[in-house]
């Protein structure tokens, strides 16, 4: 496989504070890549770089093995579609596509054709000649991709380019995009802050946090191993417990939690001892009043404080006894638990194997929610 995109070891400064601290990543051709972090982390400087439009202060961007070093952003086999989309409202949807090829003197017919070819591959042959102004927010966003598209770039960069649609449209584009992206195999670098958009559309995701790039990885491998309590707390919904740990013999540790119990903790991995560790557990590894004949099993017994439902994606929300700590729990929809109600006594069970811990760590993963 080519590389379409190498970053070695990139950084930017704006004075004496560091927006994007040594990166460094390969993206293959033909792939997505999503870059994923919290509001702030410096992801559109990250992408404004390898555009062009910033100077970096450190590093090296390689396109199609070509440094990218002093080189024009006019002159980068890269197109940047941005978060406001930056159409151009008083030509019509078939000139805004063909705009970018009329700069590049491409003759009227072979641009004929590529336009047309392009609003067939975005699903709008039929609105070629509507007004920017007559299309819905998801169409807005199809003709703002095309008209990148259409220039045939070596990597397509996005930034945040769902962001102003209303959620449910959001949902609906991220699997048209993935099918576009998928059908025309241009390489995708799209950058985000939320982690399911990442998590649906791409083949990799780093998950970027104060400049930084935390892990890269595939969205399956994010969401069950993660490598930090970063990642763990970022992708995927989880549930935050603090536990001593010791050791109890190879690949096998002890969990002594709030509620005075001691659960076990199983893995891959290698672990400190010490107190103040986050152990994580998701949502969904948790099996409500298990049979008690199941061996291997951590238990918690708690009290269910609310059920929140929401079709599903429903959840219980339950205390582990003798705390005050909330876990989440997923409450699957499969009329098993339809008599569970408030204040309920529960058990929740999970695998040892289903859990991860690190060392305590605070940050905040949200700047301005
Ligand atoms: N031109 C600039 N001058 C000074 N500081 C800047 C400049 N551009 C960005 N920053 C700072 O760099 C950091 C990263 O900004 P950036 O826009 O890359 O974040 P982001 O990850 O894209 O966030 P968001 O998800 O909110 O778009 C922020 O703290 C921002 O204030
Ligand atoms: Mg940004």
């Amino acid at each position: 496989m080519k590389t379409a995109l190498s970053v070695h070891n990139l950084t930017k400064m704006f004075g004496d504070f560091t927006a994007v601290n040594g990166v460094s990543f390969d993206v293959e051709d033909g792939k997505f890549f999503s870059i994923l972090g919290p509001s702030g982390c410096g992801k559109t400087t990250l992408l404004r770089m390898i555009a062009g439009f910033f100077e970096p202060t450190g590093g090296q961007i390689k396109i199609r093995e070509k440094d990218m070093a002093g080189v024009e952003p006019n002159r980068r086999p890269v197109n940047l579609v941005f978060q406001h989309l930056a159409l151009f409202p008083m030509m019509n949807v078939y000139e805004n596509v063909a705009f970018g090829l009329r700069r590049r003197h491409v003759s009227d017919s072979d641009i004929n054709k590529k336009v047309t070819s392009m609003l067939e591959r975005v699903g709008l042959p039929e609105h070629a000649k509507k007004k920017i102004s007559q299309l819905s927010g998801g169409q807005k966003q199809r003709i703002a991709i095309a008209r990148c598209l259409v220039l045939d770039p070596s990597v397509l960069l996005l930034d945040e380019p769902l962001g102003a649609l209303d959620a449910k449209l959001r949902e609906y584009m991220k699997v048209e995009l993935k099918k576009l992206q998928s059908d025309v195999g241009t390489t995708f670098v799209y950058i985000t802050h939320d982690q399911s958009e990442a998590m649906v559309m791409s083949d990799y995701v780093a998950v970027m946090n104060s400049g930084q790039f935390e892990q890269i990885d595939t969205p399956q491998n994010l969401y069950n191993n993660p490598h930090s309590s970063f990642v763990a707390q970022f992708v995927g919904n989880n549930n935050k417990l603090t536990v001593d740990l010791s050791s109890k013999s190879s690949g096998v540790y002890t969990a002594l939690y709030k509620d005075g119990q001691k659960y076990e903790v199983s893995g891959d991995f290698s672990l400190e001892e010490g107190n103040e560790f986050d152990m994580f557990v998701r949502p969904e590894a948790f099996v409500i009043n298990a049979p008690e004949s199941a061996k291997g099993l951590n238990t918690i017994k708690c009290e269910v404080k609310e059920i929140l439902f929401d079709g599903g994606n429903s959840q219980l929300l339950v205390i582990p006894e003798g705390t005050v700590e909330e876990l989440v729990v997923a409450l699957p929809q499969n009329k098993l638990y339809d008599s569970i109600s408030r204040k309920d006594r529960i058990r929740i069970s999970w695998n040892p194997t289903a859990s991860v811990c690190f060392r305590k760590e605070e940050f905040k993963i949200y700047d301005d929610a």
